[in-house]
């Protein structure tokens, strides 16, 4: 042990630490300040650690405590505290650089070593400061800007209250800092794993290192006996079904006779401490006898392929779609593209891992305890149903924590399963944190997508029809799978108007690791091969891509792939608004291209109309009139950084005329809140938004019927002060035939053009993104820096998806294999934004989430393409395929 001297936030302090100790693990676990993050299991990555220590930006993973003798140290509770904020806490508020909030401390703390150092950075300096701390959400681009007006704080050329919006004036389209903003500034805001739970005990799980095998035996007797353990849980130990059932009960949380994917868990181990438990499930001993792997979708359809599960077929799902005779029209058709695309598995990569803890709270006298779980869940109604049951147990109760990220991940439960079925098994309080490897191993991953397809045009490049086949590797289990293949079906034909189709999507069951969603889910795949196919039928008719593009748009009155006839898509009005961007790319590439040499700049363009809501689709909120005039909603609406508590608020406080502090949101727990559906599908602002209108517009009624203004006044009229509101999809009795695969399906939609500026590097493949230019109408906008800040996060990483990212199973296992994107690697990116109400819009508002996932990618090899004529038509477009594709062009 070593005595070391420290002063921490101006206090100094003596402690006697192991050697080993890192000063990441003395602030969180000892001192309880939890700030400071960790994401990359301590290996100095994810940059979430960052703290200051003797004036310079320091992981404090890395950093020893025994190193640090007579060292001051600042973490971000030492900067401010939501009552008294740092100029750089307010400059991250008010720029709308918060989103999850995850990677937020360690910036904040990085920008303030720098500004320290630099009162006024560069960009690049900016750049540079920043560019060993990663963030999922951002885009990076929001952080930057907060860097540089924090600078303008602290050198007192501009205050915040010049910055800040009239807390009295316009709820809608103004950028009021989000309700959790500052606390996360502050790090005061909890993630799972910053919960403290007296008495809780570490899990760590023991996972298959095999894609398929038989467990023939766990041996425990030797991990038991060592230092710390509680105990070893095996499916045996849990009561309930053991199954987590999203839509089919496939998916066990402790596997029993069967692994089925590398990462499958087989038992869990409770200790005293983390490492205690981690050490023991490395000693637990299984016996595995291997059994056949199915590695693709080709393989698990082959005849003698062996089932996957006994009770669901090798090909779990598959859906038609045919509108007209796609198979006459390409017959007849002047030019058709004929080829073929696929697209990767990827990992959604929040930063935060799949944290969670559980405990017993004691109920009522004579009754069971409560299971408690505190999760990363976006849909905690629903996860309690599926732990109910697979857990045996009812008396329950699910708590959202704020959470890192999302990105689609977080539509199915993982850590929770475990961590409730230990509390309950062993009777302590568990807190599993999984490792970044293990959190990689136990989510989900976005689908990968074979594609087979052909495009035909007229002699005038009007589109004359599409068939396409997909495959989909399903990987081990279904969850949401089934959403990928029809969701991918229903926004086909994506901004245009295509006379026939003939389409068929399929779901296979393999050995791979378990897809579901994943920001987009399922049109960012298609969507690459359509807006592929389009500039290569464009090339061939002798067009413009852009003019091929507009002249091919779904007009009003006319019928999308699924055939609903839709009434509003001002595509052609964002194609306009993009083209003088367009021609301003275009002039720029041929001067730079005219220069000659290796380096070649070209210009792409992906479009999409992103459908929101399905048919069947409904949300519940509940508002109260609060007696001193306030409002209260009541929703489990889950915002794992969205920003679906700013869009609440804001409606609600526009609607009722109250300032945004009279807004109270009751939403992260399954007690006192309605069930609203999850926060996933680009569906908040149009369906969760739109329930609450609903709720509001019924408290107003009630307030003008009593002539009520007050609290009392209601009450005195015999009125109710709490109302439930609901959102139900119009076409919510429409189905889509099974058939044809034709009926409602979206009922909203928001529409996109995006153009990609790309530098190749035709010696070496090396691809830079230089620019990302997006227009987009989603309608009216709540709050246009939480609209920015989706887009920016999208296009960052659909950049990602483009160009490097790939979760490759037993080989992706942390954020450099992972190849995260960062501040280095981010492009320069520019919006246009229009608004055309839309008519069943929330205040005229429909979602955004997701929309720029889906045309980035098809823009960037359309960009590659038309600087080199190197097509890449499988992604990720590394060096590699570029060099590849470059020696047959
Ligand atoms: S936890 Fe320190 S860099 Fe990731
Ligand atoms: S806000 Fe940066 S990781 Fe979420």
């Amino acid at each position: 042990m070593k005595k070391v001297t420290l002063t921490i936030n101006g206090i100094r302090k003596q402690f006697i630490v192991h050697p080993d100790r890192v000063l990441l693990d003395l602030l969180r676990e000892d001192l309880r300040l939890t700030g400071a993050k960790q994401s990359c299991d301590r290996k100095g990555q994810c940059g979430a650690c960052t703290v200051v220590v003797n004036r310079k930006a320091t992981r404090s993973c890395l950093a020893k405590v025994a190193d640090l003798e007579g060292a001051e140290v600042i973490t971000v509770e030492g900067l401010g505290t939501p009552q008294n904020p740092h100029l750089i806490q307010e400059a991250f508020v008010l720029s709308g650089a918060i989103q999850c909030g995850f990677c937020t401390p360690g910036m904040i703390l990085a920008a303030k070593a720098l500004l320290d150092e630099k009162p006024n950075p560069s960009v690049e300096e900016i750049k540079a400061a920043l560019r060993r701390i990663l963030c999922r959400c951002t885009g990076y681009k929001k952080i930057i800007e907060a860097v540089q007006l924090a600078g303008r704080f602290l050198r007192k050329e501009i205050t915040p209250d010049q910055v800040r919006p009239d807390p009295n004036g316009p709820k809608i389209g103004v950028n009021h800092p989000r309700p959790s903003a500052m606390a996360k500034a502050c790090g005061v805001a909890e993630f799972s794993a910053d919960i403290k739970v007296e008495g809780a005990a570490e899990l760590a799980a023991v996972h298959s290192p095999h894609a398929h095998a038989r467990i023939k035996a766990i041996h425990t007797a030797a991990a038991e006996k060592m230092p710390g353990v509680i105990g070893i849980m095996t499916a045996k130990d849990i009561k309930g079904t053991n199954r987590l059932k999203f839509v089919v009960a496939d998916r066990p949380v402790l596997c029993n006779t069967t692994v089925r994917y590398i990462g499958d868990p087989v038992a869990a181990v409770l200790a005293e401490s983390r490492e205690q438990a981690v050490a023991a499930a490395q000693a637990v001993e299984v016996a595995y006898e291997p059994l056949p792997i199915i590695k693709s979708p080709a393989e698990g359809l082959a005849k003698d392929a062996p089932q996957l599960h006994s009770d669901w077929p090798n090909l779990c799902y598959s859906q038609p779609q045919i509108r007209g005779d796609a198979e006459a029209a390409l017959a007849q058709s002047a030019f058709v593209v004929e080829t073929d695309f696929s697209t990767q598995m990827n990992h959604q990569a929040p930063l935060e891992p799949e944290a969670c803890v559980a405990y017993l709270e004691e109920g009522d006298e004579g009754e069971e305890p409560i299971l408690v779980v505190i999760g990363r869940s976006i849909n905690i109604h629903y996860h309690l149903g599926m732990l109910q049951g697979a857990l045996g147990y009812e008396n329950m109760r699910y708590e959202e924590a704020y959470s890192g990220g999302q990105f689609g991940i977080k539509i199915d439960i993982t850590s929770e399963g475990l961590a409730g079925a230990a509390a309950l098994h062993f009777r302590r309080p568990v807190r599993y944190i999984p490792s970044l490897t293990e959190s990689m191993y136990l989510s989900p991953k976005r689908h990968p997508f074979e594609m087979k397809m052909r495009l035909g045009a007229d002699r005038q490049g009007k589109l004359t029809g599409l068939t396409m086949d997909y495959v989909v590797d399903n990987g081990a289990y279904l969850s949401a799978g089934r959403a990928m293949i029809f969701r991918a079906l229903y926004m086909l034909s994506g901004s245009y108007y295509i006379p026939a189709v003939k389409a068929l999507g399929k779901l296979v069951y393999t050995n791979n690791p378990w897809g579901s969603a994943a920001r987009g889910a399922g049109p960012p795949q298609a969507n690459f091969a359509v807006e592929s196919a389009m500039d290569m039928l464009a090339q061939k008719v002798g067009m413009d891509p852009l003019e091929f593009r507009l002249m091919n748009s779904l007009r009003p009155g006319q019928p999308k792939s699924t055939d609903r006839v839709v009434d509003q898509w001002p595509f052609p009005e964002l194609v306009e608004a993009i083209r003088p961007h367009y021609n301003r790319a275009k002039k720029e590439a041929e001067d730079f291209n005219r220069k000659g040499g290796s380096m070649r700049r070209g210009v792409g363009l992906g479009t999409g109309a992103f459908g929101i809501s399905m048919s069947g689709d409904s949300a519940n909120v509940a508002v109260e009139l609060d007696p001193d005039g306030g409002l209260s909603v009541f929703a489990a609406a889950a915002d794992p950084g969205e920003g679906n508590d700013s869009m609440l608020t804001q409606i609600a406080a526009h609607l009722m005329d109250l300032p945004m502090s009279k807004i109270r949101l009751v939403t992260r727990s399954t007690e006192r809140t309605t069930a609203t559906g999850p926060a996933a599908g680009s569906r908040m602002t149009y369906m969760v938004g739109g329930a609450m209108v609903d709720a509001i517009q019924k408290l107003k009624s009630a307030m003008a019927e009593a002539k009520a203004t007050t609290y009392d006044q209601l009450k005195a009229a015999g009125k109710p002060n709490r109302y439930m509101g609901t959102k139900k999809n119009q076409d919510a009795a429409a189905k889509i035939d099974p058939v044809t695969g034709l009926g409602s399906s979206f009922e909203s939609q928001v529409h996109a053009i995006q153009m990609a500026e790309v530098e190749v590097n035709t010696k070496t493949g090396d691809v830079k993104v230089v620019k990302m230019t997006t227009a987009v109408d989603a309608g009216m906008v709540i709050n246009p820096q939480n609209l920015e800040a989706q887009l920016e996060g999208g296009v960052d990483q659909g950049v990602g998806y483009a160009l490097r990212e790939e979760y490759v199973a037993g080989q992706t296992k942390d954020w450099i294999t992972f190849r995260f994107p960062t501040v280095t690697t981010a492009c320069e990116m520019e919006h246009i934004i229009r608004e055309t109400p839309r008519n069943t819009g929330t205040l005229g508002a429909t979602g955004v989430g997701e929309m720029t996932m889906v045309p980035t990618a098809p823009a960037i090899t359309n960009a590659i393409f038309n600087a080199c004529k190197a097509r890449v038509r499988h992604l990720p477009a590394t060096p590699d395929k570029i060099l590849a594709a470059l020696g047959k062009a």
